[in-house]
């Protein structure tokens, strides 16, 4: 697998645009299972886990199409079996499982494994799909899921969780009866999971609060809709500006989904200039040092939460970052200590001492955010750095390495630096 190579120092400087929105497009993908006619999906983003997902569609037996930006999903005839070998790729594969319960009223999904930030566990879909009256077993590392009727139910959430939020959702949108969801994640992407169904006929109130009121239809036809723009993309162009003394437009974001990521750049000391569609930041100084705690949305996003270590690392005194929402986030700092940060992770909080340099290195990525942390920490450092791990960085970046380049990044793709040093 190929490297990039990245040698710092340069200020990013000029306009970028976000792509539509990856935890918005794998659910509404997802969600093009509950309806029996086509869909017209736009603004889809060109990602690995896009492409995972829209073979998860056709494995259940949905036509899909796609062209440029926008994918074609007609899904008149599904089977409730999913495949281990494309499930155990993504996580978000789960999310299939509330569409095919409540059109098929069985679904057959494998248990998705943790991943590099945490076991991740998904008892509270499950709990709520049993409020709905499904028999829930677990055969061979598969969960199956029966409901020849799914009905209503009033349903809290333990924790506000993003995908229990939407995949109880979807179930509840062709339940008999009304269903609540209590404590519902907020975040953005579930708004528009809720227009697109609502665009197809479903009953849904309150998306982006709380408390999600879901009225069963019979059924739900096709809908044509725009996925929202990507903010945690957003927010990490932001920062890699910010990081590289740069002066970087985004464009094509929505700012009020960044309001917390905004405020923590504001403290840095960095001046930023938010529009309608378009967020400009410059900064000329060394960050200011931060105290920031992830939290469901609107707090600081978690996805943010790696890249905003990166500039932290770079700040003039001592900032904590501290972790809530998944127990092993952290996997990166070992590799930015590597470029010279002075990072110590105790427990869920990192306590960041500012330094004046880093210096670049070879590094790893093990998870998608955290790779982008270490783009980020290359591009600011002294020196060059091979980062490797790119599948996970290219699971939620489309044209990161194009994108950078276009902002002035010395940045490029290469063979794998073990390759370089194969003997003949
Ligand atoms: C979504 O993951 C996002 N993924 C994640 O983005 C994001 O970090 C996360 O929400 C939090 O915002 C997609 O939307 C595809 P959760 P999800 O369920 O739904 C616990 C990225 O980098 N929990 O909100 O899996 C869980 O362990 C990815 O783009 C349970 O205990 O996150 C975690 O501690 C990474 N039981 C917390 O809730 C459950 O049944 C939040 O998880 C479900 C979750």
């Amino acid at each position: 697998m190929h490297s990039i190579v990245i040698t710092g120092g340069t200020p990013l400087n000029g306009k970028v645009a976000c792509d539509g929105a990856k935890n918005a497009a794998l659910p509404i993908l997802a969600g093009a299972l509950l309806t029996d006619g086509a869909s017209r999906i736009w603004q889809v983003p060109d990602l690995a886990d896009v492409h995972t997902m829209l073979d998860l569609l056709s494995s259940v037996g949905a036509h899909v199409e796609r062209s440029d930006e926008c994918v074609y999903v007609e899904a008149s005839q599904l089977t409730p079996h999913v495949p281990y070998e494309l499930a155990r790729m993504m996580r978000a594969s789960f999310l299939i499982m509330g569409p095919l319960l409540a059109r098929l009223g069985e679904a057959f999904v494998p248990l998705p494994g943790g991943c590099a930030i945490g076991r991740r566990p998904v008892d509270l879909h499950l709990k709520g799909f049993e409020a709905m009256g499904a028999t829930i077993h677990m055969d061979k590392g598969n969960i199956q899921a029966v409901a020849p009727h799914l009905h209503g139910a009033d349903i809290y959430l333990d924790v506000p969780s993003v995908g229990a939020t939407e995949n109880i959702m979807m179930a509840a949108c062709m339940a008999e009866g009304t269903t609540i969801i209590d404590n519902a994640a907020q975040e953005p992407e579930i708004v528009d999971l809720a227009n697109f169904l609502n665009g197809a006929g479903a009953r849904i109130r309150g998306a982006g609060t709380s408390r999600i009121k879901i009225e069963g239809v019979g059924c739900l036809k096709g809908a044509d809709h725009t996925i929202i723009p990507d903010r945690i993309e957003a927010a990490t162009y932001l920062v890699a500006g910010a990081a590289t003394l740069g002066e970087v437009r985004v464009e094509n974001v929505i700012p009020t989904h960044l309001t917390a990521v905004l405020a923590k750049l504001a403290e840095c000391g960095f001046t930023i200039i938010a529009e309608n569609s378009s967020i400009m930041i410059k900064s000329d100084t060394r960050p200011k040092p931060v105290s920031v705690k992830t939290l469901p949305y609107p707090g600081f996003p978690t996805d943010v939460q790696a890249p905003f270590a990166s500039l932290c690392s770079l700040g003039t005194g001592t900032s904590i970052i501290s972790e809530t929402i998944f127990e092993n986030r952290f996997g990166y700092v070992e590799e930015l200590v590597r470029m010279g940060a002075n990072i110590k992770v105790e427990g869920p909080n990192a306590i960041i001492e500012g330094v004046s340099r880093l210096e670049g290195a070879n590094v790893q990525a093990g998870d998608l955010r955290g790779g982008a942390a270490l783009c980020i920490a290359a591009l600011a450092a002294e020196g060059t750095s091979h980062v490797t791990g790119v599948e996970h960085i290219e699971r939620g970046y489309s044209d990161l390495v194009q994108k950078l380049r276009s902002l002035g990044a010395a940045i490029s793709y290469s063979p794998d630096p073990e390759e370089r040093f194969e003997v003949g």
